[in-house]
């Protein structure tokens, strides 16, 4: 007995679950399947983004800056503070509330949109007469029939050939949001986006962290000046970052030692008391049987689609961290919408330049567009616009006053090409500059616009009078 579907979507990450959406709002009836099980081995729908990823890092990056702001910044406010410790079990208990919350929202979303939601593992059974056949493994087991197929399985950390991630010693993402209590020394291999926000709570929360990082830059894919800024604040606060190392060998014991060679070459070696490897992330299709119907994946494992997230199998689209393009819970949400509206014969587009980028770090770091040295590898003429928290009213009222907004502008055209920012809140503040960048605006456009008073958003209005050499205020 099987159940037939206008779409199945395998996935409930914030591709799949809004896809699902989506293509039930459009008339479409729709199922989902996915397989991510909570303690209870119940569902748990909203992927890695919901249960080891963007929520429940943001939750801790909160609490810990929280308990930070208590030990350090009240004081200066005129807030005495005393006696302060650390309950970990309850941080972690209120970050575990925090990832149900979601995964109750989902499926009670599910519910209002009339979603089939099916908790188990899709595979590929067959393809014939326009009709794709699933087969769902685990407690919602059955087989489904669909006209059109999303399949957004998202990714998995990726392991040290050297050393697998046991959840112990070695964690990986998910294990770093866990546990158990606050290592005296903690390795990071890897100073990207989770390398940095993991790094950055267990620091706050007591850790002494060091980070090892292959590339001889620092945040290579950032501006560079904005890269140079992030690096001086966060090894200030305390982050130790080697950068140009390579990793040769690493024992697991009681504690984990890494041997390495530095930027210099010189052997060396260091020993933690737990390890995060963030090196990166690989797509998953495991266990989709895509073989069985000649799904085209590619050498480094992403499903190959085409510019509108078409596979090579007719009325088979994929969409998130398993194919192209940056690894980013945004990203996944606006492929999944504009494939469903695909489906319903609209003409939706993503444009990949317009998509944002933040690290959750104190300060944040964001930015959309081209950074400076793209745009002077590309030749393209610019201008350049910047303005410091510290002349910004508000972030003077606040107490947070490092970083400073940069505004890149065409030379001839004044269209902004770039935004980018470190300082407070500015995981908020880039909207703005996607919002222009999705108007083509120019930087006189952001100039003449009125912003409150005080307020950080008046940073990016300067940094856009900078552009043409006219801030105000500093
Ligand atoms: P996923 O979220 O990976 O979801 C895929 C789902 O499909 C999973 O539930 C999986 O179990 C299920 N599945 C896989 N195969 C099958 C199958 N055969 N049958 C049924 N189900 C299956 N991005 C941001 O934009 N902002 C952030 O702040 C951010 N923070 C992050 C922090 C961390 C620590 C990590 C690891 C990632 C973070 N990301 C962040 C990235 C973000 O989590 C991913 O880009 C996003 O989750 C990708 O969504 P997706 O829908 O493609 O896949
Ligand atoms: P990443 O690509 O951001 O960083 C990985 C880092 O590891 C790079 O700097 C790389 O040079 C380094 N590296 C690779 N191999 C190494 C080795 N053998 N030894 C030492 N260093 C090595 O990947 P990360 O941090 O694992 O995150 C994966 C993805 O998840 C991100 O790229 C991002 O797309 C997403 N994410 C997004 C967040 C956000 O939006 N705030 C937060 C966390 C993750």
């Amino acid at each position: 007995m099987s159940q037939a579907f206008d779409v199945v979507v395998i996935g409930a990450g914030p591709g799949g679950y809004v896809a699902a959406i989506r293509a039930a709002q459009l008339g479409f009836s729709t199922a989902c399947v996915d397989d991510w099980s909570n303690a209870a081995g119940g569902p748990a729908p909203g992927g890695t983004c919901t249960n080891v990823g963007c929520i429940p890092s943001k939750a801790l990056l909160q609490s810990s800056e929280h308990f930070e702001h208590a030990g350090h910044s009240f004081a200066e406010h005129g807030i005495k503070v005393e006696g302060i410790s650390l309950d970990l079990e309850r941080m972690v208990l209120r970050k575990d509330k925090v990832v149900k919350q979601n995964n109750d929202g989902i499926l009670f979303l599910f519910k209002k949109n009339k979603v089939t939601f099916l908790h188990g593992r899709a595979s590929f059974a067959s393809a014939s007469a326009g009709q794709y056949t699933i087969d769902v493994a685990g407690p919602g087991g059955q087989t489904l029939t669909a006209r059109h197929v999303i399949i957004a399985t998202g990714s998995t950390a990726r392991a040290l050939p050297l050393a697998a991630f046991d959840e112990t010693r070695v964690l990986s993402n998910d294990g770093a949001l866990r546990i158990a209590g606050v290592p005296k020394r903690l390795g990071v291999i890897g100073a990207g986006v989770i390398g940095l926000e993991m790094g950055s709570v267990w620091r706050r929360l007591g850790a002494e962290v060091t980070m090892l990082e292959a590339l001889p830059t620092f945040l290579a894919a950032v501006d560079e000046q904005i890269a140079k800024e992030a690096f001086k604040l966060l090894t200030r606060q305390g982050l130790k970052i080697s950068l140009g190392v390579v990793i040769k060998k690493v024992d697991v014991g009681d504690e984990v030692t890494v041997h390495y060679t530095d930027s210099s070459g010189a052997d060396q070696s260091a020993s933690f008391d737990r390890l995060i490897v963030s090196i990166g992330r690989m797509p998953n299709t495991e266990g989709l049987k895509a073989e069985t119907v000649g799904l085209a994946i590619d050498e480094r494992g992403f499903i190959t689609v085409d510019g509108e997230c078409r596979t090579n199998l007719a009325n088979v689209f994929a969409i998130g961290d398993v194919v192209r393009g940056p690894m980013l819970a945004h990203k996944a949400e606006e492929e999944g919408v504009a494939v469903a509206e695909r489906i319903a014969g609209q003409h939706p587009h993503v444009d990949f330049n317009t998509v944002p980028w933040v690290i959750y770090t104190s300060p944040e770091i964001a930015w959309v567009g081209q950074s400076e040295q793209a745009l002077k590898a590309s030749g393209r003429p610019y201008r350049a616009g910047s303005f410091p928290f510290m002349a910004n009213g508000r972030a003077r009222a606040l107490g947070d006053t490092a970083g400073f907004v940069k505004i890149l502008a065409d030379a001839a055209t004044d269209e902004i090409l770039g935004v980018h920012m470190i300082g407070p809140m500015v995981s908020e503040l880039i909207s703005e500059g996607v919002v222009a960048m999705e108007f083509r605006a120019s930087s006189e456009d952001l100039a003449r616009i009125c912003h409150a008073h005080p307020s950080l958003s008046e940073a990016t209005k300067e940094a856009a009078l900078g552009v043409d050499g006219r801030t105000l205020n500093f």
